[in-house]
């Protein structure tokens, strides 16, 4: 397949990662339209990018004419069509495989058949993702690390029928946001999740074994072993939910003992308790 020169992008929803990758794509200069599914969703993503960019022009590390030309080049949208000249569209749903297949047989509709579709997916397989479609070679994964805009990784999955001019587009797309992407294939959790998970997994089983509080089992990751943060502070940024269904995705597919989601967390999933986008997980937020 040839892929276009991409140009301009899509974003489908516009949550933390999304929001975070639409700021990535207007900072790197691309035209991008941003999806939500109500006009308020929409307008809350831009003020959280534009507080964001804001943030770095009052320290002195972005010009405003730079910041307002970057905002001009974000669009919010309820409407998938507005996809229809997408050289590249990146989906940031939620981690449910029946939504996202949903959604990539309604944008095989809508967006052209040279365009590359993205998916960020944490744990679902890309290959899967990509049946839904009749053309899965212009399929890849590209799973950003949250914060998006500070992490510097981006993982660039090849499924299995993914072509080899799609990876480098959207391989290219990563390089021009700033990133370090790197390639890899689609096997569950791709690379850093199939290593972070088990091991979050495990620093929460920490929690009942040595008895030890989150701020205690924090501190010992970051001063003892220089995590940037602390296992429980970085499950509630992920998202409790996000975490605990990343786990089961890893545990259904790879059956190792150390990725099903502890049941303290289940318990906190279950509860509502979902980190700071509920305001409350393993600690408080204002
Ligand atoms: N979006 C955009 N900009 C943001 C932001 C966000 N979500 N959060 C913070 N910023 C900006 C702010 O403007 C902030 O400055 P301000 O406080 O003056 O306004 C600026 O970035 C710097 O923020 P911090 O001072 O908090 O930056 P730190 O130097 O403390 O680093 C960190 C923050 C990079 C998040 C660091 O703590 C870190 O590396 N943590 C580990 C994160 C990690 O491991 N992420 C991976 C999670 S796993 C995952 O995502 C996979 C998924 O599939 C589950």
């Amino acid at each position: 397949m040839t892929v276009p020169e991409i140009r301009r992008i899509g974003v489908v929803g516009l949550g933390a990662m999304g929001a975070g990758i639409a700021q990535l794509a207007i900072e790197a200069g691309y035209e991008t339209v941003g999806r939500e599914i109500s006009e308020d969703l929409g307008r809350r993503a831009h003020d959280r990018i534009a507080h964001f960019l804001q943030r770095k022009v009052d320290k002195e590390r972005m010009a405003a004419d730079e910041c307002e030309a970057a905002l001009g080049r974000l669009e919010t949208t309820t409407e998938l069509e507005a996809f229809a000249d997408c050289d590249l569209v990146i989906e940031a749903i939620v981690e449910d495989l029946g939504a996202k297949l949903e959604l990539f047989r309604a944008l095989e509709q809508i967006v052209r058949p040279e365009a590359v579709l993205a998916t960020n997916t944490s744990a679902l397989s890309v290959t899967e993702i990509a049946a839904a479609v009749s053309t899965p070679e212009r399929v890849v994964g590209m799973h950003f690390f949250n914060p998006a805009p500070l992490m510097p990784l981006v993982e660039i999955v090849r499924a299995e029928l993914s072509s080899a001019e799609a990876v480098e587009a959207a391989f290219g797309v990563g390089e021009r946001m700033g990133k370090r992407p790197i390639r890899c294939h689609d096997t569950p959790g791709f690379v850093v999740n199939r290593v972070l998970i088990p091991l979050l997994n495990d620093c929460i089983r920490v929690l009942d074994e040595a008895r030890v509080s989150p701020e205690d089992l924090d501190t010992a990751m970051t001063a003892g072993a220089g995590w940037p943060m602390g296992p429980c502070t970085l499950v509630d940024l992920v998202g409790i939910d996000v975490h605990v269904h990343a786990s089961e995705a890893l545990y259904e597919k790879l059956r190792e003992p150390r990725m099903a989601p502890p049941a303290r967390i289940v318990a906190m999933r279950n509860a509502g308790l979902l980190g700071r986008k509920s305001g409350r997980g393993f600690y408080a937020y204002d």
